[in-house]
């Protein structure tokens, strides 16, 4: 989309360097001349939040990293005596680090619900949505590492409950666990492998995120319309300085919620478990992860059996990687689909009541539930979306971009 730059620089120096290195000419086809859709709505800035928010945990761990000491005797103290208390301003990075790691995900759901709503994963933006189905398994592995690393007593509990996963597989997964966890016990060597894999991954995050914007530049941005781009000139506006302005006053609405978060409510999403030290002795009464991964606990312990829970909980995010060949409809946007607008919003529920539950303590009808609503979470993949592919009624979609800003606004397009 973005094709060979016309970027021409101004200077003589510019001229030498572009003749050689056409870095600017990128850029400026890349976030100058890009053309995006005219009808774009604030949904599509959680792109620029999210990389915002990439390049704020990778500076914030950066720094927590040089104070930090990855030992099962130090760790604890080193975050919590030496960088929040005695390292100039190691509160505020510690803050921001941590509770980044929610905002960061927070962020991440809306930018894949609206990619859901409005079938940004349907051709030609398949490989787009894989990737980014990737770019979330690595955020979850780096947000669980992470989360060991201040070696509390939840910190502890969350690696012996995810890392015995591993023991349910038959024969092999024993000696696996032992690997992972670098002895016959979670200790010292899994801390000091967590701490070298948590720095490493969000490097892999980056890359990644690369290849996302760059089959971001080469398919084009989808629109609240999902109809794609037909004549640049009335259906796109240039990406500078529509786009560039959008994204920068979302991100510093962004940056409100964040900074309160940190100076108002630091602790709010932490759980008071984890300053105590970790202790294999002690186990806390309530093992619960961060919010942000409580829907795919309550998959796991809604089935009985140890093996089939572990499978449940990696098929609901690997599902995600099959939409774009589960939902054959033509017709992209829900704007356009009611009945799937309809159960794309009961899937957003069972989502946040999967999340309620595995906040609490199980029992039996808290497990009754959970089943019934994985089987809803799996549903709206494995039945609603096939079904819907060739049964479901849609709504006239507009011809154009421009015909479908136009048509809201009478006066401009007589
Ligand atoms: C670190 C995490 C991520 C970053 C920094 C990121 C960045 C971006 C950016 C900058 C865009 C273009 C602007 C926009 O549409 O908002 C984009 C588009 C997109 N992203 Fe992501 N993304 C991330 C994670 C994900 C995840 C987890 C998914 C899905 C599983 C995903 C799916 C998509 C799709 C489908 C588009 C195209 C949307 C459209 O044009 O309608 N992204 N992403």
């Amino acid at each position: 989309m973005s094709g060979p730059s016309t970027y021409v620089p101004k200077s003589a120096i510019g001229r030498w360097f572009e003749s050689r290195l056409p870095v600017m000419g990128l850029m400026h086809s890349s976030f100058v001349s890009f053309p995006v859709p005219r009808n774009l709505n604030y949904m599509w800035t959680f792109g620029a939040i999210l990389s915002f928010m990439l390049i704020a945990q990778i500076i914030t761990g950066v720094v927590l990293a040089m104070h930090y000491i990855p030992s099962a005797t130090e760790a604890f103290t080193s975050i919590n005596d030496n960088i929040m208390r005695d390292v100039n301003y190691g509160w505020l990075i510690r803050y921001m680090h941590t509770n980044g790691a929610s905002l960061f995900f927070l962020a991440c759901y809306f930018h894949m619900l609206r990619g859901l709503y409005y079938g940004s994963y349907k051709a030609p933006r398949e490989l787009l949505w894989i990737i980014g189905v990737v770019i979330y398994l690595l955020m979850v592995g780096t947000a669980f590492l992470g989360y060991v690393l201040p070696w509390g007593s939840m910190s502890f509990a969350g690696a012996t409950v995810i890392t015995s996963l591993v023991t349910a597989i038959p024969v092999v997964g024993v000696p696996i666990a032992h690997w992972l966890w670098g002895g016959f016990a979670i200790g010292g060597p899994t801390l000091t492998r967590f701490f070298s894999l948590h720095y490493l991954l969000p490097f892999v995050i980056a890359a990644m995120v690369g290849l996302h914007v760059w089959a971001v530049h080469v398919t084009g941005q989808n629109n609240p319309d999902g109809v794609e781009v037909q004549n640049a000139e009335r259906d796109t506006v240039p990406f500078t300085p529509y786009a560039t302005i959008k994204d920068l006053f979302a991100v510093a609405v962004w940056f409100i919620l964040y900074a309160w978060l940190i100076f108002f409510i630091p602790n709010y999403l932490l759980d008071a478990d984890n300053y105590n030290i970790a202790n294999p002795l002690v186990t806390p009464a309530h093992v619960v992860p961060e919010w942000y991964l409580l829907p795919f606990y309550a998959i796991l312990r809604a089935i009985p059996n140890k093996l089939m829970g572990v499978i449940a909980l990696l098929a609901s995010i690997v599902v995600l990687a099959f939409i774009p060949w589960l939902d054959r409809n033509p017709v992209k946007s829900a704007k356009y689909r009611p009945a799937y607008r309809l159960f794309f919003w009961v899937f957003v529920a069972i989502c946040i009541g999967l999340g309620w539950i595995g906040s609490q303590e199980p029992n039996d009808t808290m497990s009754l539930v959970a089943r019934i609503l994985t089987a809803g979470y799996f549903g709206f993949f494995l039945v609603i979306m096939p079904v819907l592919s060739f049964t479901e009624k849609t709504k006239p979609v507009p011809v154009s971009i421009a015909d479908a800003v136009l048509a809201k606004k009478p006066a401009a397009a007589a």
